[in-house]
Formats: C-alpha cells, sequence, structure tokens
C-alpha cells in the first residue's frame, strides 16, 4: 500500500524517533517492560506504514460489501441499517417472558433473542426430576407448544427476527416456532431469525449437549437441509465463539475454534449432499466483546477476512455472499464484577463500541447487574440505552470501517488473522475438530489460557477496576436483585399434567414413535419433529425419544 522509496524515508525517520525514545526512557521508563494482548502476541509501542508494507489494498481490505468483506459485510452497513439491538432475554414462564419481549420491542428493540431454561437445552420437561430446581432459571420454561404459543402471543413473527439459543434441542424449538406461525397466519418461508444449533462449543465450552457427535452433526445438517428448501430468511446455525472466549479462551483462539467448528459443519454438511454456495449464504456466526478494545476490533476484522478466504479457497465456493462472515456479538458477560456494578455499564459501552467498530450485523449488550442476577428493567434499559446512543449520537455508525488503515488496527487484524491459520493448521494435521474436541486439544488450550488470564489477574499483572484495584467497602442491595417466583416450577408442572390430560394420547404416541424409526434411518427428521410438537408432544418426550436411538454423549475427561 505504501511506495518503496517512502518506505525508506518513514525508516530513517523511525530510526530517529527510535533514539528520542532510548534518551527518555533512560529518565522515565515505560509502565511496563512488554505490553502484550489477551492473545499473547507483542503489542508495540507504535504501528507505522513499515508494520503494514507487505498489505494491498484490493487483496487484503478490498471494499465493504465485497470480498474479502474485512471492511463489512454491507456496502453501506450502518448507513443502510443499523445492526440488530437484540437482547438475550427470558427467564420463569412464558407468561413472563412474553411480557419483557413486548417491553424491550416498546423500548425500541429491533429483534427478539430467546433464552431457554436449562431443561429446555438439554432435553427434559419441567416435571423430570432432573429438572428440579433448574425451571425458568437462566431461561424460560417451555415444555410444549402451549408454552411457545403463550411466548409469542401478541408478537406478529412476519415482523420480528428471532434468534434462539437452543442447541442439542433446536430440531424441537425451531419446529414449535414454525408451529407457532403457522397459528399466527404466518408461512415458515416468511420466517426470519436463527437457532443456535451449534454443537462442537457446547462439547467444547458450554456443556448442554445431549447426543453424540454424529447423531447431532446429522441433526444439524437436517435443519441446514430443511431450511434452505423450506425457509430462505431462516439461518440455521449461529457459530459461536462468545462461550469459547467466555471459558477463557483468548481472542485468537476464539477466531480459530470458532472458524475450525464452521469448517467442520461446513464439511460435514458438503458430505450430506449440500451446496455450500447456497447453504453458505445463510451460516451466521456469534462472538463476545471483551474489554481490550482495539484487539477485539482487529479480531472481528480478521474473523470475516479470513472466514471469505476459507470458503473460497478451501471449499471453491463461487458466490460471494457465501463468504460472507455475518455475525452476532454479545459483551463478554465474563468481564462483569459483582463489586461497583455500575462500572459495567462503562465496560459494556466500550465492548459495544468495539462490536460496532468491527461490522456487528447484531447486538447484545449486558446489563449492569448480571454479575449478581438476571437483569430488571431498568437495567436491561441502561443496556439497550447505550446501543441507541452509540448508533444516534456517537456519529461512529455514519462511515463504514472508520478504523480501516489505522496501522495498529490493520497490524493487529493481520497478527489475529495469522495466528488463528496456524491453529486451524494443526487441528486439520489432528483429523479435524471432532477429533480434537474428542482428544480434549481444544479444551486443554481453552483451560491453560483461561489459567493464565486468572493468574494475571491474582498478581495484579492485568487490572481490573473495582475488583483487584480502587476497590471500596460496598453491600449488595438485595432488593434490586432480580428474582425468580420460586412457586414457578409448580405452576409448571401443574400446566404440563393438565396438557398432558387433555391432548390426544394416541396421536402423541404414533407421532413419537415415528421419530424413533426416523431416527434410525438417513432420512430428514424435521418434517416429523414437526408433527410431534403439532400433537403437543413434549421436548422431553421428543428428545427422550432421540435418545432412545442415538444414546448420549460422555465428556473427554481432560488431566
Ligand atoms: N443495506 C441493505 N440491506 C441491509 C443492510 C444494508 N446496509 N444491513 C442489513 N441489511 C439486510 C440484511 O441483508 C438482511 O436481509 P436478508 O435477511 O434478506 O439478507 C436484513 O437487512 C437483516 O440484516 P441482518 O441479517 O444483518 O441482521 P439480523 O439481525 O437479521 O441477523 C445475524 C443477524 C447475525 C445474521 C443473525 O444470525 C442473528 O440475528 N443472530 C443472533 C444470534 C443471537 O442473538 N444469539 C444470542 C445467543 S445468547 C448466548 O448464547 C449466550 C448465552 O449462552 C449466555
Amino acid at each position: 500500500m505504501f511506495e518503496k522509496e517512502s518506505l525508506e524515508k518513514i525508516k530513517q525517520l523511525e530510526e530517529k524517533y527510535e533514539k528520542k525514545v532510548e534518551k527518555l526512557t533512560q529518565k522515565y521508563p515505560e509502565r511496563k517492560k512488554l505490553f502484550k494482548s489477551t492473545s499473547e502476541y507483542e503489542i508495540k509501542r507504535l504501528y507505522s506504514p513499515l508494520d503494514l508494507s507487505d498489505m494491498d489494498y484490493e487483496k487484503d481490505l478490498g471494499f465493504p460489501g465485497m470480498y474479502p468483506f474485512t471492511r463489512g459485510v454491507q456496502p453501506t452497513m450502518y448507513r443502510g441499517r443499523f445492526w440488530t439491538m437484540r437482547q438475550y432475554a427470558g427467564f420463569g414462564t412464558a407468561e413472563e417472558s412474553n411480557k419483557r419481549y413486548k417491553y424491550l420491542l416498546s423500548q425500541g428493540q429491533m429483534g427478539l433473542s430467546v433464552a431457554f431454561d436449562l431443561p429446555t437445552q438439554i432435553g427434559y420437561d419441567s416435571d423430570d426430576p432432573i429438572a428440579e430446581g433448574e425451571v425458568g432459571k437462566v431461561g424460560v420454561a417451555i415444555d410444549s407448544l402451549k408454552d411457545m404459543e403463550v411466548l409469542f402471543d401478541g408478537i406478529p413473527l412476519d415482523k420480528v427476527s428471532t434468534s434462539m439459543t437452543i442447541n442439542s434441542t433446536a430440531a424441537i424449538l425451531l419446529a414449535m416456532y414454525i408451529a407457532v406461525a403457522e397459528k399466527q397466519g404466518v408461512p415458515q418461508e416468511k420466517l426470519s431469525g436463527t437457532i443456535q444449533n451449534d454443537i462442537l462449543k457446547e462439547y467444547i465450552a458450554r456443556g448442554t449437549y445431549i447426543f453424540p457427535p454424529q447423531p447431532s452433526m446429522r441433526i444439524i445438517t437436517n435443519i441446514f437441509e430443511y431450511c434452505s428448501k423450506n425457509m430462505p430468511k431462516w439461518n440455521p446455525i449461529s457459530i459461536s465463539g462468545y462461550h469459547i472466549r467466555e471459558a477463557g479462551s483468548t481472542a485468537v483462539q476464539e477466531v480459530a475454534f470458532t472458524l475450525a467448528d464452521a469448517i467442520a459443519y461446513v464439511e460435514t454438511a458438503i458430505k450430506a449432499g449440500l451446496d455450500p454456495n447456497v447453504f453458505g449464504k445463510r451460516l451466521s456466526f456469534f462472538f463476545a466483546a471483551h474489554n481490550n478494545f482495539l484487539e477485539e476490533i482487529a479480531k472481528f476484522r480478521a474473523a470475516r477476512r479470513l472466514w471469505a478466504r476459507i470458503m473460497k479457497e478451501r471449499f471453491n465456493v463461487t458466490e460471494e455472499s457465501a463468504m460472507r462472515l455475518r455475525f452476532h456479538t454479545q459483551t463478554g458477560g465474563s468481564t462483569l464484577t459483582a463489586q461497583q456494578p455500575l462500572n459495567n455499564i462503562i465496560r459494556v459501552t466500550i465492548q459495544a463500541l468495539a462490536a460496532v467498530l468491527g461490522g456487528t450485523q447484531s447486538l447484545h449488550t449486558n446489563s449492569y447487574d448480571e454479575a449478581l442476577g438476571l437483569p430488571t428493567e431498568e437495567s436491561v434499559m441502561i443496556a439497550l440505552r447505550t446501543q441507541q446512543i452509540i448508533a444516534y449520537e456517537s456519529g461512529v455508525a455514519n462511515t463504514v470501517d472508520p478504523l480501516a488503515g489505522s496501522f495498529a488496527i490493520e497490524s493487529m487484524t493481520n497478527e489475529i488473522e495469522r495466528r488463528a491459520k496456524e491453529y486451524i493448521q494443526k487441528i486439520d494435521e489432528m483429523g479435524g475438530m471432532v477429533k480434537a474436541i474428542e482428544m480434549g486439544y481444544i479444551q486443554k488450550e481453552i483451560h491453560e489460557s483461561a489459567y493464565k488470564a486468572q493468574l494475571a489477574v491474582e498478581n495484579g499483572e492485568e487490572v481490573i477496576v473495582g475488583v483487584n484495584k480502587f476497590q471500596i467497602e460496598e453491600t449488595i442491595d438485595q432488593k434490586k436483585v432480580l428474582k425468580v417466583d420460586p412457586e414457578l416450577e409448580e405452576k409448571q408442572k401443574q400446566k404440563l399434567k393438565k396438557l398432558r390430560e387433555k391432548r390426544d394420547n394416541e396421536k402423541v404416541k404414533k407421532t413419537l414413535q415415528k421419530v424413533k424409526e426416523v431416527a434410525g434411518t438417513n432420512e430428514n427428521l424435521m418434517p416429523y419433529i414437526i408433527e410431534a410438537v403439532k400433537a403437543y408432544a413434549t421436548v422431553g418426550e421428543i428428545s427422550n425419544a432421540l435418545r432412545e436411538v442415538f444414546g448420549e454423549y460422555t465428556e473427554t475427561v481432560i488431566i
């Protein structure tokens, strides 16, 4: 990007600069001997054109909306449409969550994002003994289509896009969403939204897995195929780096392991006969935004360019729109502190700004009280207002990819891409991501990074304001922490009992039998799961039918 002669001149100037630094630091040494990123590479004192001497604008940057998409996935980005302000929400019963969704939409939220409770996520009904104490806790309790009808009551599904954070039971909840829309008179081809449906990161970091890898990958591919044919506006997967980062990975590992998961999904879908030029258009991704502002912006840009190159060079994709890495971002939950909770508003603002300057398509901003409990209406509104102030008042949404060409940002973008590629190379040599997970390699890498990061906080090398520096005496005002109704579990069990008495149990039995049969073949399971949910078979019943055929996954123990 720079002429040879000018680089020579800059080189001479740099030598003069280095001498000045040398002289000054004898008297005023810098704060640290070595400044490192969270991904362990050195942060230079100063970046200059000399750091970008190998860069080619067309090959490495290009224009927004065009390969390699470094500068964004849309030609006009936020000038054409802001990112979707999409707050992850859900707790208690479907009634309570429905109320929260309507509140968020009334405050200007642009898309829905459903948090399900753990029993729903791992395929148990609320009255299953294993669900005891978890019903409605970390998300909304959904047992049957009845609950889904209540969850979206009064919300027109042809007017809003809905994300569902659901993985092992994604096929069941997607089937319920299709059935609810049908009852609203909305055909499935009109539905826009996303299911997370990313089982590999569940094995790596999040844990809401049910079945072993092979049957899980089969269900995921069934969903890809079903959505490609019937739901052109639906994103059948949200390949997630968020939970990998939250488990303690570095930014480089977050990119590398997420894209390695994505490679595994693309390979599996191609083996099942699907065309990456078609399903590639609807792959979506999900990353965290942590505190290291410059590194996070560079991380998003590196991920976008690396994915475009992987789709074009590794999978010979020709459709440019199938090379775009469209992603959602959630500000880093693990960076929230219980100490001086209002400080979290500033952390979330910095992280949200990084996501926007990194070109996110959709964004969730954490509420300041989430280190203490689920967000209250007041705290979730501040979180949403944070996005609205960045969008409408900061000006950063008025020009596309404003930090491009920054010597520091472009250098970090290159460094993150280079290191992520090295990891992907290593994973390829191990036989791919599923193998690397089964060997415990990925988990071990993350645990090591998490350990190092924790050590740095404990020895004070890494400062967390209010936690290991600038502490104050304070007490938590429990009255302000949102509590889930303790009667909820009983109420949910009563609802289930009534449902089982009222529904046509013969029909339920038949549909479950069919699901079991098809699970043992190569047929697409989706149409049969849709029939089962329409008969009001429950999440637990359908999951148990599949458990009988697929068995359950047992985690690799890492020593
Ligand atoms: N000009 C023209 N058109 C534009 C535009 C522009 N500048 N910007 C956007 N558009 C269009 C898009 O092309 C799209 O149209 P299309 O569907 O016909 O292509 C439409 O406007 C909507 O834009 P996006 O698709 O960019 O935005 P969405 O919000 O609809 O989708 C996504 C974003 C990332 C692709 C999608 O997958 C998504 O919404 N993901 C959200 C995932 C999520 O919320 N996950 C939460 C997980 S919570 C969790 O797991 C954490 C917990 O465990 C703790």
